[in-house]
Parts: structure tokens; sequence; C-alpha cells
């Protein structure tokens, strides 16, 4: 009895153990508890506010890199030149892109199976050349860039560096030749109905905003260099 007196001396008083009960320590130990969910919605809520703040200048520069990228000059996409060794003469004074010769003159010879005749105009133009006709008519006629850009395009800008472009006319017409009369020929009826068969398209349509519409300008799609170099235009229109 005398031993037991003397333990209880050192023994730890009772009432120092209820600060398990102490309310504060509940409100940790829930917390403790809880702590990984609620990291969890934190970072959660932290990354939904992180993408948010940075969606909006991403936006802004994805708008800003399509702009940059529309290299147009005056609604006229950018177009190299041909290198000689894939051009073929087809007329005296008309070359193309050799890849197109066999269509277009297929597509000559089922017109005048169905009594149409078509004229071929102009085919491939070298850049040298597309600079005369754009500066020279322009100085001639006394026009502004934008103004000839309708008619004519820029060097460097146009569909027949390519030589995938080719102007046509109707041989029993000849004064429609490069006006837009020329949608009322025969021949231009025959070209919107079977045009596409021998893979030939109308470049410059009555929705272009800045280039006038060009019922005789057709371009040729039926090659994969072909199509690469109008992936832009096709693309964009
Ligand atoms: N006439 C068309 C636009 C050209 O010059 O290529
Ligand atoms: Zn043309």
């Amino acid at each position: 009895m005398e031993l037991n007196k003397d333990i209880d001396q050192f023994d730890i008083p009772l009432a120092k153990r209820t600060y398990l009960n102490n309310p504060n320590s509940i409100l940790f130990k829930k917390l403790f508890i809880f702590s990984p969910f609620l990291l969890l919605i934190f970072s959660v809520a932290a990354l939904r506010f992180n993408r948010n703040v940075e969606l909006i200048p991403l936006n802004n520069l994805k708008f800003q890199v399509e702009r940059n990228l529309d290299t147009r000059i005056l609604g006229h996409l950018p177009y190299n030149e041909t290198p000689k060794e894939k051009l073929v003469l087809i007329e005296p004074n008309i070359q193309v892109h050799m890849d197109m010769r066999d269509s277009l003159l297929k597509m000559r010879e089922e017109a005048k199976k169905d009594g149409i005749y078509l004229v071929l105009l102009s085919g491939f133009r070298s850049i040298n050349l597309q600079n005369d006709i754009f500066y020279s008519l322009k100085s001639i006629r006394n026009q502004e860039a934008a103004e000839r850009a309708r008619v004519s395009a820029p060097p460097g800008y146009s569909e027949h560096s390519t030589g995938f472009a080719i102007d046509i006319g109707d041989a029993t017409q000849r004064e429609t030749d490069f006006e837009t009369d020329f949608e009322n020929t025969d021949a231009f009826r025959w070209l919107i109905k079977n045009a596409a068969k021998f893979h030939f398209k109308l470049s410059f349509n009555k929705d272009n905003k800045y280039i006038d519409y060009e019922p005789w300008h057709w371009r040729y799609e039926g090659s994969i260099e072909a199509l690469k170099v109008f992936e832009s235009s096709n693309r964009k229109s």
C-alpha cells in the first residue's frame, strides 16, 4: 500500500490526458483525415484556374498565327514558278505543266465531239512576264495596285506561273475572249458541265471578294503536285 502511494505520486494525472477531447484537436484530426481530399480539390481548382488563365492568350496567339500565315497579297496567294523541265509546248505559244497536258488535250477533243470548239488562250507565264503584265498595264491604265490586282495577279502570285492554269475561249465567239461575257458561250456551258471530269476547276468565281470573276480561267488539280500547289487556296476558299 505504501509502495502504491509512492507510485501514485509519479503517475500522470488523469486531467492531463483530457486534451484528446479538446474541440481543437478534434478539428485537427478531421482536417488530418480529410487532407488528401482537400489537397485533391485544391489541385483540381488550381489546374482549372490555370487553364482558364492560359487559354485567353493562347486563343489570341492562334488568331495571330493564322493572320500571319495568310500570305495573300491583294487577295492572291503566292506561287512558285514551275521549272522549265516540267513544261511542255502544246500550241506554238502555249506551254503548260507536263502533268496537265494529256487531260487538257483530251478535254478539248471531247468538247469537239460535242460540237464545242475550245481555244487555249494562255497557259504558263513566267514571273518576269507576270511582272510586265502587272506593272505595265497598271501604269498604262493609270490603275492602283489593288484595282489592277482584281484582274491580274502580282508577280509571284499568279496561278499561271505554276503551269497548272489555262485560259480558255470559244472558237466561235472570239469577241468574248477574256471577257465576262464568255460565261454566255456554249464553250463555258460545256466546261461547267464537264471540266471536273478532266480535273479542271474554275479558279475565280463570283464569290471572290478581291478578284474579279474570270469564267475563262481554269486550273488543273489532277495530280498530287497540282493538289499540293493549290492546297492553301482550297483550304481558304
Ligand atoms: N488573271 C489572273 C488573276 C492572273 O493574272 O493570274
Ligand atoms: Zn488566267
